[in-house]
């Protein structure tokens, strides 16, 4: 398989060859990041192993040898990792305590086990795994351990329509403590990769139950929603006055999004596809990517209530905004529009491929790349409904809308960072004219 040309963004985390899926185990230990993902050798799903990456700043990742490894009792599916720095689990020395991974054993069944390193690169494989059986479940998987405010650990993971939280004070003996689910108004996809923190709104703690759901028509494809509400050391309760669950992400492009253990923000990473079409990327020998790292936070909104808010880690990367003339730079640019009522953002390369984004004259933010290049290589992609796609906004009155635009893949952040788009595009060429249609201001900025 090779690529009609090169697509492999340069701000977004790839493999350089193969196959990636879900962000794994992210981490900050020892003054690194750590990024695992579920990977496998060939671009495309299958012996799906722990891919390993490090960085000192999100941005700038190096590869290190592979994590974990499929064994006898299966393949190395999601789950996180956490490091234990009092040496709880008595797996490394006060001295050099260890990183501590959680992953999905994906055999006959799917059952909970454990990996440690002592040097941040080598994995060593609990010998008593699993440490959560399972005969019965068909789906039980994908645990985001967390260190429980109460004292202690705990683990939230995904068992079919709910999530299902253990507790532990060494990280490997566990015991079931509550379940949250099935609820919400998008439960018609299998739940995967939870992940429970808390995070302040006004001076008070609020806790955020991301979950994702696996890929159903009525959700087009694979996407994540969140609940706001209480964690009360053993089980999640959804706050009834939280309207009601949203999509953390607006755009086609953004599943199974975990945040960082050890960060003193709360970081998110995704990835960047959807199941619908991820296994047909046109992107040659790698196929998957990460989405930006993006900072969480909530903010009171007059249209929805509290709500979540992310900006990219990736703004320190980019100078001062410039107005624009129309013509564009390359391909690796940030965008930043204000405005009032409907406008048009239009991304083209002359010919009838074109890319826009903007707010429509309902007030709803679209992002449309029903025209953007390149839509064959998978029907559901090529497909309208995956083509253009709008959300209201949680906000009245003027409006800032911020797009990073990184060679095939771009994010929206729309209102604060309020509403997000995540989407994968394949121009053919690369885009150079910009045009701007309606009551708005439009600048650059380019990487430093
Ligand atoms: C989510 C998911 C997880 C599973 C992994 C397998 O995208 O289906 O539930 O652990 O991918 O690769």
């Amino acid at each position: 398989t090779k690529a009609p040309r090169d697509f492999r963004p340069a701000l977004h985390y790839t493999p350089k060859k193969g196959w990636i899926n879900d962000p794994n185990g992210l981490v900050y230990a020892r003054g690194k990041y750590h990024l695992f993902a579920q990977y496998g050798p060939e671009p495309h799903w299958g012996d799906i192993h722990w891919s390993h990456a490090e960085s000192p700043d999100l941005l700038h990742w190096r590869d290190l040898p592979n994590a974990i490894a499929p064994d006898g009792l299966g393949m190395a599916f999601s789950g996180s990792a956490v490091y234990d720095e009092e040496n709880v689990s008595g797996l490394g020395t006060p001295d050099n305590p260890p990183i501590i991974a959680m992953y999905t054993s994906h055999g006959e069944q799917e059952q909970q086990s454990i990996a440690y390193s002592l040097d941040g690169e080598s994995f060593i494989k609990y010998p008593g795994n699993p440490v959560i059986h399972n005969t019965k479940k068909p789906d039980f998987r994908d645990p985001k351990v967390f260190k429980n405010p109460k004292g202690g650990w705990t683990v939230v993971l995904a068992a079919g329509d709910h999530v299902e939280f253990y507790g532990s004070e060494d990280l490997l003996h566990w015991q079931k403590t509550g379940s949250f689910g099935p609820d919400g108004n998008y439960s018609k996809g299998v739940w995967e990769c939870p992940d429970l923190f808390p995070l302040t709104l006004g001076g008070r703690e609020v806790w955020v139950l991301l979950v994702s759901m696996g890929a159903c028509p009525e959700n087009l494809g694979s996407r994540t929603q969140y609940f706001l509400g209480n964690f009360d050391g053993e089980t999640f309760t959804c706050d009834g006055s939280f309207n009601k669950p949203e999509f953390i992400d607006s755009g086609f492009d953004n599943y199974a999004g975990v945040t960082f253990f050890g960060t003193q923000e709360r970081v998110l990473m995704g990835w960047a596809a959807n199941w619908v079409y991820a296994g047909d990327l046109p992107t040659g020998e790698f196929c998957g990517q990460m989405t930006l790292p993006r900072t969480l936070s909530l903010v009171d909104t007059p249209l929805g209530g509290p709500r979540l808010s992310c900006a990219p880690v990736s703004d320190k990367l980019f100078g001062a905004p410039v107005p624009i003339d129309g013509s564009l730079p390359g391909e690796v640019f940030k965008l930043t529009v204000s405005g009032e009522g409907a406008a048009d953002i239009t991304l083209s390369k002359g010919g009838g491929e074109a890319f826009s984004f903007g707010v429509d004259s309902s007030g709803e933010v679209y992002i449309d790349r029903s025209r953007a290049g390149l839509r064959s290589f998978n029907a559901d992609f090529a497909k309208p409904e995956y083509g253009r796609i709008s959300a209201p906004r949680f906000f009245t009155g003027p409006w800032t809308l911020e797009l990073t635009f990184d060679r095939s893949i771009c994010e929206l952040f729309a209102d604060r960072g309020t509403r997000v788009f995540t989407q994968l595009l394949y121009p053919s060429e690369p885009y150079r004219h910009i045009d701007l249609a309606g009551n708005a201001k439009a600048e650059i900025s380019l990487m430093i």
